[in-house]
């Protein structure tokens, strides 16, 4: 079947090489983009003329080639459409390209980018130099066995919240630094995760490189080891990441070992342009497990990190590609209304996730400074509640007494990494008030009320909330003081009081 394939594949390459040898110096098949945009990267166009159809396509550096529908002539322009991404109101983005004299101006779109550039006929190198290579056919699906490198949720630090792009190998060294310094490692945090923006360019033989920004990654992971720490890495199953670097297409099994030979411990993939490859349930699921055998095959144990936004319901196949944790929804920002819809609706959505593998509402933004003390109390109540993965995402040489408060809660982490790891749920709506339930070990239960409100509110638990048939000692875990069971709270706007109950 491969063999098949690849002649065929072949054969195609012969013919339209044939077509665009005769194309480019005659007839202008061909044409090249000097000033493509780095989103999405139009770098060529090929047209090709049967007797009846005309048939061609737009090559990308984000999305390889992207094969032309409906494709016609009028005059000197060709109208076409192609399929759009991630906007189901427009499933379709109509082209043309005007021929003017030697020059020629595509005008068109990709998902939110519009996209007008002026080509030029490409010589035959050219179009060999700029030809999309697609990766080979995804390997079947299967079942990765359970490891017990996640028993309960990962902690630690990711780079992307604060920092972006902006990293450096300096600032990861002093991320593990103030981790360790801050006492922050001593409560549990102990990955330090490089997200997007290290990535350089492929050797000749496709070996990944860091960029220059990063000169030795073994030395920085060596460094982050011997602080007690470990370190995590981004990529993407598509050729682009997410901010446009360097992705694992076609070199996931190569990533994978480079990774582990590096002394990586925590892999984040991230769909990002391998959306527009893999876009249905069949193939992400497929492409996730590509890179949960490849990891594996590497004999390095790594936490691997599922990023695909929470598409194809995740949580019922996340463990079998051999996922640690899988994100439930698009990206977190610093405020209360991304946090609250994230922590409250869209979360909560998801199957209940467990022991090895976690539910990820996205990385905290607790320390960045965009919410209030209440809802950054909001905010990690939520997570533990959720026993989400807890990956701070601030600065943390800058990290506030009152963000450290937040952060360092032992009552509070408990919770999150309580044995069982049941997804906590809510089991009382009134109002402006929710309460949220979360069984812990040995019979405890942790209840939080919430204030999703602009006005303080006075709410009192029940032995019903917390599904007890009645209510023993009560202990209120951000204050650390045990309160009387039939305590009358009194809530701030967007606030939280955060309870441990037990029948006796
Ligand atoms: C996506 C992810 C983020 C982050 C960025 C990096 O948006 O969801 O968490 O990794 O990519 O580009």
């Amino acid at each position: 079947m491969r063999i098949v394939k690849s002649l065929i594949l072949t054969l195609f390459a012969l013919t339209s090489n044939g077509a665009l040898a005769s194309a480019a110096s005659a007839a202008d098949r061909a044409w090249v983009f000097d000033d493509a945009p780095s989103y999405p990267g139009v770098t060529m166009m090929q047209v090709s003329e049967g007797r009846q159809t005309v048939s061609g396509s737009i090559t990308t550096e984000w999305y390889g080639a992207i094969p032309m529908r409906d494709a016609r002539w009028s005059g000197d322009v060709l109208s076409f459409d192609t399929r759009n991404l991630n906007d189901p109101a427009r499933p379709t983005r109509h082209w043309t390209a005007k021929i003017d004299g030697h020059g020629m101006m595509l005008e068109g779109g990709i998902w939110h980018a519009d996209v007008k550039q002026t080509g030029r006929p490409a010589t035959v190198t050219e179009v060999a130099a700029r030809t999309f290579r697609p990766a080979p056919d995804l390997p079947p699906m299967g079942s990765i066995a359970p490891d017990n490198l996640a028993a309960t949720p990962p902690m630690g630090w990711s780079s992307w919240n604060k920092f972006a792009e902006h990293i450096d190998d300096r600032t990861i060294r002093a991320m593990a630094d103030a981790m360790v310094a801050s006492g922050l490692s001593k409560v549990g945090y102990r990955y330090v995760n490089i997200d997007d923006g290290w990535q350089g360019k492929r050797d000749s033989a496709g070996i990944l490189q860091p960029n220059a920004k990063f000169p030795d990654m073994k030395a920085l992971a060596d460094y982050v080891h011997d602080k007690g720490l470990r370190l995590g890495l981004y990529t993407s199953p598509g050729p682009k990441t997410c901010a446009g670097y360097e992705g694992s297409y076609g070199h996931v099994e190569q990533d994978a070992r480079t990774f582990a030979h590096w002394g990586v411990d925590y892999v984040k993939y991230d769909l990002c342009s391998g959306e527009w490859f893999y876009a249905d349930a069949d193939s992400v699921k497929r492409t996730y497990h590509q890179m949960g055998v490849a990891l594996k095959a590497t004999g390095r144990p790594m936490i691997y990190s599922l990023c695909e936004y929470g598409r194809f319901a995740v949580s019922s196949w996340g463990r079998q590609v051999g996922g640690h944790l899988w994100r439930t929804t698009g990206d977190i920002t610093d405020d209360y209304t991304s946090m609250s819809d994230i922590g409250f609706v869209r979360n909560p959505k998801f199957a209940p996730s467990g022991p090895g593998g976690w539910n990820d509402p996205d990385m905290l933004e607790v320390g960045n400074g965009g919410m209030s003390d209440d809802e950054y109390r909001t905010h990690m109540t939520l997570w533990a509640m959720q026993a989400a993965p807890l990956i701070m995402g601030h600065d943390l040489r800058r990290t506030t007494p009152a963000a450290m408060a937040v952060l360092t809660n032992a009552n509070v982490l408990a919770v999150d990494q309580d044995t069982r790891g049941i997804h906590g749920q809510r089991v009382r709506r009134e109002g402006d008030v929710e309460i949220w339930r979360k069984p812990l070990v040995g019979g405890a239960v942790a209840l939080a009320v919430f204030n999703r409100g602009s006005q303080t509110t006075k709410v009192t638990t029940t032995a019903a909330d917390a599904g007890l048939p009645r209510l023993g000692r009560v202990r209120d875990l951000w204050s650390d003081a045990t309160v009387r069971p039939n305590t009358q709270f009194s809530i701030p706007p967007h606030g939280v009081v955060l309870l441990r109950t037990s029948l006796r």
